[in-house]
């Protein structure tokens, strides 16, 4: 009984094999590892929603709801993000989903046919690629570069070079996982107006939005004409740190959203129905968001003043989301991959990152990517930690 040709190589979260490594290393040495591997932000989620799932809950708010999702959120998000961004978005533009991750999948699924180009930045979040090869597409890779004043860019003319009569999709994603980079407004501008001249659907990935410590981030919303071309992606995992409840959002046109809707109720029926009413409770908490937020811009100094005094890595300041990714290139190039020194930094320094090299396809390669959604005394601790272990690879001959 073989498994669907579709399924092939797939491939998941890889984190758990760093975290099996961890845990050994914690039993053979006795030390508590530091985790810099983590995807989410480390508080709870804020009361008012947690009150508001429970009351909705006690209410016997248990049934099924409509597959795009209860109409106060749909039309919560489209009067939340209308206001933010100038427009009149309508409820029947937005579908909410399990997730940010299930809204991805429904995009592609709506869309990509064997043999379709899906344009994907390097690095990249590693879901997208998996998920456009499940479904017989082809990744096509345009560099982000890497230079220690600017920090990371979309290389424009690489990603006008490779597109293609079977270019179907651009899969972007700012502020941006694993870089941490928020893209200017004017790369964001550009690429809009390559995807809208030459017919390419824009799928825009706006998860982090809120986590923008400086500069200013362009939202794809803020074309008027996105009707015509885009699909926005969002959600609640990390804004309101809801990663547990599974709630994320699409913005498209209605067209797009009715047909997303058919696929939902073939896929999973609905989002679940408290996480919903929890959800409404969101859009009351930006208070709390902005203290996260102000949180979080303090340990990204903190752990850009630590990665700094490191001899032989460069590291750029991330304006956004919660990673760090600095070029270990020099590190690497001794140590043989940036898997080989991740396993390194666990089992000599028990110090848990994120190998570049899971981020497809070539510029991942030579980095490291350090989570700061953890407590800033973790944060000294486990960077002094891994100093010495990186410096003594730098200064090894090669
Ligand atoms: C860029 C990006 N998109 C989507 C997701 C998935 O979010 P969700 O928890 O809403 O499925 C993540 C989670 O790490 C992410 O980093």
């Amino acid at each position: 009984m073989s498994f669907s040709q579709a399924i092939g190589n797939l491939t998941g979260e890889s984190t758990l094999l760093y975290q099996e490594i961890a845990r050994r290393v914690e039993k053979e040495k006795g030390i508590k590892t530091i985790n810099f591997g983590i995807g989410q932000p480390d508080v709870v989620t804020f009361k008012r929603i947690r009150e508001e799932a429970k009351k909705a809950l006690d209410e016997g708010y248990t049934a099924y709801t409509p597959a795009k999702g209860i109409d106060e959120l749909r039309q919560k998000i489209a009067d939340f993000l209308s206001q933010k961004y100038g427009d009149k978005i309508k409820k029947d533009e937005v579908i909410i989903t399990p997730g940010a991750k299930t809204a991805l999948f429904l995009a592609f699924l709506l869309y990509i046919n064997p043999g379709d180009e899906v344009i994907l930045f390097d690095p990249a979040f590693y879901s997208y690629a998996e998920v456009v090869k499940l479904l017989g597409g082809k990744p096509v890779y345009v560099n982000i570069n890497f230079d220690k004043e600017k920090g990371f860019y979309i290389d424009i003319d690489d990603l006008n070079s490779k597109i293609t009569a079977k270019t179907k999709m651009i899969v972007l994603n700012n502020p941006h996982n694993p870089t941490g980079m928020v893209f200017e407004p004017k790369q964001i501008i550009e690429i809009q107006e390559i995807a809208k001249e030459r017919k390419i659907i824009l799928l825009s990935d706006e998860i982090y939005d809120y986590f923008v410590y400086e500069g200013e981030m362009r939202s794809v919303l803020q074309d008027s004409g996105w009707r015509d071309y885009v699909i926005y992606i969002n959600g609640f995992s990390k804004t309101f740190s809801m990663t547990g409840w599974r709630l994320g959002y699409i913005v498209a046109k209605k067209e797009i959203i009715d047909k997303m809707g058919i696929l939902a109720a073939n896929i999973y029926t609905c989002p679940t129905s408290f996480a919903q009413k929890g959800a409404l409770a969101a859009f009351d908490s930006f208070d709390e968001v902005r203290e996260m937020i102000k949180l979080f811009k303090k340990r990204r100094d903190v752990m850009f003043s630590e990665l700094s005094k490191i001899r032989g890595i460069e590291v750029y300041k991330s304006p956004g989301a919660f990673y760090m990714f600095p070029n270990m290139k020099e590190v690497v190039k001794k140590v043989g991959s940036s898997k080989e020194l991740a396993i390194k930094l666990i089992e000599e320094a028990g110090v848990i990152t994120i190998p570049g090299e899971v981020f497809p396809l070539n510029v991942g390669k030579n980095f490291l990517r350090f989570s700061f959604a953890i407590d800033e005394d973790k944060i000294k601790e486990g960077v002094k930690r891994i100093k010495d272990v990186i410096e003594k690879i730098v200064d090894e001959k090669s």
